[in-house]
């Protein structure tokens, strides 16, 4: 296996209730690397950019409004498949549908404030760190 980098976000619902730790705790004891780390109250313009594939959608406006009310925590991450990986320990984008053991399943209960993003391909993660890391970062 090669090893993968990722990008994952911490919402501002999740800083807000103080899951930061728990959050980072857990990728860390999986084994995974935080490869950089990074607190940002995200502008307009790069919550647009992050989320573009959503635009036109019914809740493209919420999103950006909610992504943008609160600092977030970015982090890129490393390590063996590490997209699929942490995809599934944060578990399904609506929480209800996640299961317990996932970030999402045991912290959130809402489809838009749930706690977590994490980048679903090796391509989007690298647009997506780009948004919030320089190379130098990295
Ligand atoms: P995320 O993994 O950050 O990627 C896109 C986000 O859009 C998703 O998590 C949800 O928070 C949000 N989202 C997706 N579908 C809906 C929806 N139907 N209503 C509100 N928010 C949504």
């Amino acid at each position: 296996m090669v090893a993968q980098r990722t990008f994952v976000m911490i919402k501002p619902d999740g800083v807000k209730r103080g899951l930061i730790g728990e959050i980072i705790s857990r990728f860390e004891k999986r084994g995974l690397k935080i490869v950089s780390l990074k607190m940002v109250k995200m502008s307009r313009d790069t919550a647009e950019k992050l989320y573009e594939e959503h635009k036109g959608k019914s809740f493209f406006e919420e999103l950006v409004n909610y992504v943008t009310s609160g600092p977030v925590v970015c982090m890129v991450i490393e390590g063996d498949d590490v997209v699929q990986v942490i995809r599934r320990m944060i578990g399904n984008t609506d929480p209800k549908e996640a299961p317990p053991g996932t970030i999402r399943g045991d912290y959130a209960l809402s489809k838009s404030e749930n706690v977590i993003h994490a980048s679903d391909s090796i391509e989007k993660a690298q647009r997506e760190m780009s948004l919030f890391f320089d190379k130098s970062d990295l």
